[in-house]
């Protein structure tokens, strides 16, 4: 079972930053987890909502920011909102990197930094990219041949029709939403299941569960509990 650190280690870091990765690697996970947004000036940095408003002490919408606007503002303990190239600098070697795309439209450059680096010398199992969107993975695939995610937030069977017409690799879904059937389900498809647990109210609790249905990889906040 894959140990996945969500937004890095985000339980103990400001998630999405570099210390939150540090903090994910220096516990043992397998895989980190980050999403991308892109600014006005077309650079792609690691943050989860569409407006820095949440993590940040500033406010606004990242597509109406510069990257240098972005840089300026404190995203926790002092720590700077990166750049996709600051994780993938940080994380390539060490763990596998999953890239959760957010915003549509993203996917063509997602690609294309991945196949930057796997010309430097990266292998294409460094990499995962994740999305809700089916446009998106589809896009990745056209441009690059990497293993994706669907994520969905019903039960992962209901997204095994979807995830096989795309050729994907998995399924992503909340923890409270995946039940052994389900998981059953998904495996018979050849496909694997992964669930995220951010949202529970006791996260040791359904990591036990979780692992007891026989999931494939878990996203924690505090990965040292997987
Ligand atoms: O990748 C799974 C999970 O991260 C999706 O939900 O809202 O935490 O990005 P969210
Ligand atoms: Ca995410």
């Amino acid at each position: 079972m894959l140990k996945i650190g969500h937004r890095g280690a985000s339980g103990y870091e400001p998630e999405n930053t570099l210390r939150s990765f540090k903090k994910a690697i220096d516990l043992g996970v397998d895989m980190i987890e980050l999403d991308v947004h892109r600014t006005r000036d077309g650079r792609i940095v690691v943050i989860h909502d569409e407006t820095v408003d949440r993590t940040t002490n500033g406010s606004g919408d990242i597509a109406h920011m510069t990257l240098a606007e972005v840089k300026e503002l404190d995203a926790g303990k002092g720590e700077m909102v990166p750049t996709l190239d600051e994780v993938l600098d940080l994380a390539i070697g060490k763990v596998i990197v999953d890239i959760e795309i957010k915003d549509e439209g993203l996917a063509e450059s997602v690609a294309e930094a991945v196949k930057k680096r796997l010309e430097g010398g990266a292998k294409p199992e460094d990499f995962v990219i994740s999305s809700f969107s089916e446009n998106e993975l589809e896009t990745v695939a056209a441009h690059a041949n990497l293993r994706r995610i669907l994520l969905t937030r019903r039960a992962p069977q209901h997204a095994v029709a979807a995830a096989l017409d795309l050729g994907v690799w998995g399924i992503g879904a909340p923890s409270e939403s995946t039940h052994g059937e389900s998981v059953d389900d998904v495996h018979r498809n050849g496909l694997k299941v992964f669930v995220w647990t951010a949202h529970e109210s006791d996260e040791a609790e359904a990591i036990r569960r979780c692992r007891d249905i026989g999931v494939d990889g878990i996203f924690s906040n505090f990965p040292d509990r997987l």
